[in-house]
Order: C-alpha cells, then structure tokens, then sequence
C-alpha cells in the first residue's frame, strides 16, 4: 500500500512543503525562496526570514496538498527539518509540522538537515542504497560523511572554519558580484583562466579529511587589495576561475582519497554548492579515474526543498524513529 509522507523545511531562506510518496517518489515540493527578500541585505537576516516564514508557510502547506491531489486525511507522517539552522526559522517549520501532526493525530519525525541533503540522492537514483561516501557542500557545511545505513552516519571530515559556499558567498561580495554568490561565481568563471591566478589550496594535515577556506578566501581579498593599490585592472572572471578551482580541487581530492581510504565505491554529492558545475565535472573525471561510481541530485533537489526531508523522515520511521510534540528545534544539531 502507498504510504505519503508530508515534510516541512524551514531551516534558512526557502519554505519548502513536499509530499513523497513511498520516501522517494515525488508528488509536490513546492519551494517559497526568500532571495529576493534577503538580498538587498547582502545576506540572510534571520529575523526577517522568520517573518516569511511565518506568512508563507500555511500557503505553502496549501500548495502542496493541492498540486500532490491528496488532504491531511491522507498522510501517512509527517517529517520535519529539526537543525541545524537559524533558530526562529527552525522553529516555524516545527510549529507547523506538531500543528497538523496533533490536528490530525500523525506519526511525526524529526529530521537533520544534512540527512536530507544526502536523502536527495535517493529520489534522484532509485537505485542507490548505503553503504556510500557521501559529499556534502552547502552554505552552512563542508563534509565528508560515510553513509552506512539510511540513519548511521560516520562524519570523516568537516570545515574548520568557512563552509564552501560560505566562502563562496563571501568572496562574490568583495568582487561586487551579489548575492547568493555560489551561482554567479559558478557563472561569470566560465569566461575566466582558472590559472590565471594562483591560491592557496589548503589541505591541512596529510590523510586528514578535515577542511579550511577561510585562508583561500583571505588570499582572494589580498589579491585584490594588492590589485587595487597597484592601480592594476583586475579581471573578475579570472579570479572567480581560479578561486573556484583553488576551492574545488582541494574538495574533490579529500572526497576521492576518502572513498577510496575507507573502501566504498560510490560518492554521493549533496548540498546547495552541489549544482556548481566545475564540481561536477572535476569530481566526474576523478570518480571516473578511479573507478568510483558518482551520484549527484539535479539542481532544484541540490538547494534546500522539502521533498529531501521526507525521504529522510520515511526512512527515519521505517527503522523506528518516532517523535512527540517535545520535538525541539537544535541550531547544532549534530549528525551521528
Ligand atoms: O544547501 P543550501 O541551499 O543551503 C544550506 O543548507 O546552506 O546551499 C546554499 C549555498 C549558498 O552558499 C550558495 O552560494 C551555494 O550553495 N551555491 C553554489 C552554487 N549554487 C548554490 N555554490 C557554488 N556554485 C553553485 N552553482
Ligand atoms: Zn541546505
């Protein structure tokens, strides 16, 4: 029998409501950004992403009911991003998620927001299962992440500072670029020399799988310090090129030597940075080199949607995960 799970993500800038069927068949994931909101700020304001949240969300619910053809009465669970995030953000979607849970009397069950980035996957492949590596870049993390089984995770490396979109987002701005920066740096780099210019790849400690941008960024804003004062024009394509490949090649060769390391065959590549396409194409040529099988989700599964937490919720309440209405929002959740 068909079991509909219905799932609420709220943790940053999207207000997102899927219905899925049977965890990875979609039947609605409608996606309410708040970009446009957010980027006359230069970047979010959680404040005021708290406020669309709130005057978006039962719309969003409303669309999603209407476009999947189904009612309240025929959800099976309801799923719901917990952390990590913005607090009031969390929270909305959580209000929301015990709301209809309660009204209707539905199994709930929270869910981590990372789960859900690599839960994508599944949609996308309906062939792939764990055990994999997984590549998690968004805005907010950098990982590598041995996926075991749908809810066991081993996290192998993390960022010690920026997350690669993060860094992404900042060095965008000091170009003038705008804001998210991620795609418009993705963009205006196919026209640039990604030699041109020679960054920092920071890869810390050898055979360590852990991450630091926060150098290659500041080598950015030297660069263009030291540009300026010299009275050079500087060409922002070829920064953004060679940023991004100075950013890229440190990700791709942890997440191939970790793979590889560990045993697993497959990389699963997840997260908000996961549509930039000089990712793709590196990490398809070394996956390839190695013999790895890679996974990626098409963009709009890559940024954060809804669909993506009730695939992980279906599989959180398969094992027999269940929540109440203690559920709480964490800002730090952590992932194991
Ligand atoms: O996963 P996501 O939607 O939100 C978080 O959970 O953080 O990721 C958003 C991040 C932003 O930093 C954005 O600039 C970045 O993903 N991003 C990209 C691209 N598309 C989005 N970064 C690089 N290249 C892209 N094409
Ligand atoms: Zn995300």
């Amino acid at each position: 029998m068909d079991h509909l799970t219905m799932a609420i993500e709220s943790s940053c800038d999207e207000t997102s409501v899927a219905i899925v069927r049977n965890g990875r068949e979609i039947l609605s994931n409608i996606i309410s950004s708040q970009i446009e909101v957010h980027k006359v700020f230069g970047g979010v304001v959680p404040e005021i992403a708290s406020r669309h949240h709130l005057k978006n969300i039962n719309g969003v619910a409303d669309e999603a009911l209407k476009v999947a053809g189904v009612t309240l009465d025929d959800i099976d669970l309801i799923g719901v991003t917990q952390g990590p995030g913005l607090v009031g953000a969390l929270l909305i979607g959580l209000a929301t998620a015990k709301a209809f849970a309660f009204a209707k009397n539905k199994p709930l069950v929270g869910v981590h927001h990372i789960q859900g980035h690599i839960s994508a996957n599944y949609i996308e492949h309906k062939e792939l299962e764990p055990p994999f590596m997984a590549l998690v870049v968004s805005g907010g993390h950098t990982s590598i992440i041995e996926v075991l089984g749908y809810n066991e995770f081993k996290v192998i490396g993390r960022t010690r500072d920026d997350a690669a979109g993060e860094a992404f987002d900042k060095v965008a701005r000091v170009l003038g670029l705008g804001y998210p920066g991620g795609p418009l740096i993705d963009e205006i780099a196919k026209k640039g020399n990604k030699e041109a210019i020679h960054f920092k790849r920071v890869y810390l400690e050898k055979d360590g799988f852990d991450f630091s941008f926060s150098g290659t960024k500041t080598g950015v804003i030297n660069y263009l310090n030291t540009e300026k004062q010299a009275g050079r024009e500087i060409n922002i394509p070829d920064v953004a090129a060679s940023f991004q490949q100075a950013v890229m090649e440190v990700i791709v060769r942890k997440a191939v030597d970790a793979a590889e390391k560990l045993g697993q065959d497959k990389i699963v590549l997840a997260g908000g940075v996961a549509a930039n396409s000089s990712l793709r194409t590196m990490l398809e040529n070394a996956c390839r080199h190695k013999g790895i099988m890679l996974f990626c989700p098409s963009t709009i599964l890559c940024t954060d949607n809804a669909a993506m937490i009730a695939c992980a919720a279906y599989y959180k309440y398969k094992e027999g995960y269940l929540d109440d209405m203690s559920l709480d929002a964490f800002p730090n959740l952590p992932l194991e």
